[in-house]
């Protein structure tokens, strides 16, 4: 008996757990994101891009404004940075949040 109600919790326990990572699933995680589109080149360095975490680098960049990171981010900049950092599928908005973590992981 004692082990039905274990049993029971435990399924309980996973019914909650499943249930919330759907929740999740459906909001936009602007951290997965960019692990899996920008930190190849923002995570490494490569290309000469900022690396996430170098204070001084977003320092300097911050001081041109959010909204122009966030339209370099949408255009693309200097030929290097490509246009919406090769997510095709995110949203102006979302692409915002990304750079907003970026920065927010930096300083
Ligand atoms: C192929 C490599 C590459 C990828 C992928 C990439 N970036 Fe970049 N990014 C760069 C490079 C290089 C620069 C620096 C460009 C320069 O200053 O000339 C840059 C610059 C930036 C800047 C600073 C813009 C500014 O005005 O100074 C932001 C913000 C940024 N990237 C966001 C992102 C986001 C968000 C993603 C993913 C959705 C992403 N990048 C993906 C290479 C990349």
């Amino acid at each position: 008996m004692k082990k039905r109600t274990l049993l029971a919790a435990t399924f309980a326990l996973m019914a909650i757990a499943s249930q919330s990572n759907a929740a999740e699933d459906t909001a936009f995680d602007a951290e997965e994101r960019y692990q899996a589109t920008c930190f190849a080149c923002h995570g490494t360095g490569a290309a000469h891009s900022p690396e996430v975490g170098d204070q001084i680098e977003w320092e300097i960049r911050m001081e041109k404004g959010m909204d122009t990171l966030v339209q370099n981010t949408i255009s693309g900049l200097n030929g290097i940075m490509p246009p919406r950092g090769l997510c095709a599928d995110c949203s102006d908005e979302q692409l915002r949040a990304i750079v907003e973590f970026m920065v927010q992981s930096s300083l």
